[in-house]
């Protein structure tokens, strides 16, 4: 099992080696600006539909042990989305808190992002054992808000994109495709059907 899991660290931890590697050299292309935060991006997201790949995955195939990889995989997926939003601070606003604020009152794709990314940090924070436990049924009904989050992330990629929607319909199917596979896990949190 730690050689599974050293190999799934190492394949979330590598690309982002990679990625800040070519930055601080800069050797990402024309706009690494642009290049950092579409890959941080991605990366979270992509992370957040193989998290969700994962409970499905584990039912089908009779693989109970493939769940002790969900927390560490929703854990990079966050780590991706704290580095997306860090990125954008840092190198598309300079650390202006004030402008950080007006963008996400003003522009509604962001607004989106930063609900999603918060809902990610409240699933990051009571991951831990010794919370989850005390939280009791009430840790479950949080998680599921993993949903919500993983929707709003779609949308926000929609919506920060100016023509080309293929990408974004991609990731929306995918998305249903994952929820559709609970949905009566959804139905009945949600208390409808
Ligand atoms: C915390 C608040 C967030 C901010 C301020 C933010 C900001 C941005 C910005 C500036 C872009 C690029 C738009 C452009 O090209 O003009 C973007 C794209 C994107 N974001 Fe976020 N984001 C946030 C949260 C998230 C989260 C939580 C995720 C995933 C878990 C995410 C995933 C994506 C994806 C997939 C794209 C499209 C990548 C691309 O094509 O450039 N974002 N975001």
């Amino acid at each position: 099992m730690w050689l599974s899991k050293s190999i799934v660290h190492l394949a979330s931890l590598l690309p982002l080696c990679w990625l800040y590697y070519h930055a601080i050299n800069d050797t990402l292309g024309a706009d690494p600006v642009e290049t950092v935060i579409h890959f941080t991006g991605i990366g979270a997201l992509n992370l957040l539909l193989i998290t969700l790949l994962i409970s499905p995955s584990a039912e089908r195939f009779k693989q109970p042990k493939l769940l002790k990889f969900r927390r560490m995989l929703g854990l990079w997926a966050f780590t991706y989305a704290l580095l997306h939003l860090l990125n954008f601070i840092a190198f598309e606003l300079q650390f202006d808190w004030s402008l950080l604020f007006s963008e996400i009152v003003e522009r509604p794709y962001i607004t989106v992002g930063m609900a999603a990314f918060v809902v990610l940090l409240l699933l990051t924070v009571t991951s831990v054992n010794r919370i989850k436990k005390q939280m009791g049924p009430k840790w479950q009904k949080l998680h599921n808000w993993v949903y919500i989050a993983s929707i709003a992330v779609v949308v926000h990629f929609y919506w920060s994109i100016k023509s080309d929607i293929y990408e974004p319909g991609i990731y929306a199917i995918m998305l249903a495709w994952l929820l559709a596979l609970r949905k009566l896990k959804i139905k009945r949190w949600l208390k409808i059907g």
